[in-house]
C-alpha cells in the first residue's frame, strides 16, 4: 500500500477535516452526545412520538449510542457509524407530518445545546436525512389502497 492509496488518504485527511469542523462549529463528541441524550429525553415525552419509539425501542443505551456514533460520522465526518438508517424506519406508522414533529424537536434541542454554526449544521443534515427517509420508506398511510 502506498502513500496515495485511498485508505492512507482517507485516514489522514478525516482527522484534520475532524478537526476543521470542529474549530469552526464548536461541534465535539460531548456536544454531540448531549445533543442527542436531550433531544431523545424530548422525543420520550412527546406525546406523539414516544409511542412510535418505545414499540420500537426495548432497551435505549445501545439506541443513543449508536445515535451518537451516527451524528459523529454525519457532522464530524469519524466515520464512527456503520449501520443501515433506511431498514430501521421501514413499517413505521410515520408520515411527514412525524418527520416534522421530529424535526421541531431536534431543532430546538440543537439551539439549546450547540452553538449557533454547531446548529445550522446538524439541523441541515437532519433535514436533508430526513426528506430523504421519507422518500426512501414511502408514506405508509398515502400506500393505503382505496377499496372503491
Ligand atoms: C418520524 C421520525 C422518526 C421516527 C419515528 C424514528 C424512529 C426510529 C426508531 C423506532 C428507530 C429504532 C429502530 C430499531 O432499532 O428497531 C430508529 C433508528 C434510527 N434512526 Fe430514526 N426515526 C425518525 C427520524 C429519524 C431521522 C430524521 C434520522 C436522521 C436524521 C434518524 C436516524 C436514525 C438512525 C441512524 C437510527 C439507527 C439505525 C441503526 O443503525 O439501527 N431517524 N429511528
Amino acid at each position: 500500500m502506498n502513500d496515495t492509496s485511498p485508505r492512507i488518504i482517507a485516514s489522514t485527511v478525516r482527522p484534520r477535516l475532524t478537526a476543521e469542523i470542529m474549530e469552526q462549529t464548536g461541534l465535539s463528541e460531548d456536544v454531540l452526545q448531549e445533543l442527542v441524550h436531550s433531544f431523545y429525553g424530548k422525543v420520550r415525552r412527546d406525546i406523539v412520538l414516544a409511542p412510535i419509539f418505545e414499540a420500537r425501542i426495548k432497551d435505549w443505551p445501545p439506541h443513543l449510542g449508536r445515535m451518537c456514533a451516527f451524528w459523529s460520522s454525519v457532522a464530524l465526518m469519524t466515520g464512527r457509524y456503520s449501520g443501515a438508517p433506511v431498514p430501521a424506519h421501514l413499517g413505521l406508522p410515520v408520515k411527514w407530518s412525524h418527520f416534522e414533529r421530529w424535526l421541531a424537536l431536534f431543532r430546538e434541542t440543537a439551539e439549546e445545546v450547540c452553538s449557533p454554526a454547531g446548529a445550522t449544521l446538524v439541523v441541515e443534515k437532519a433535514e436533508r436525512i430526513a426528506r430523504s427517509l421519507h422518500v426512501a420508506i414511502g408514506d405508509v398511510a398515502a400506500k393505503v389502497p382505496t377499496l372503491r
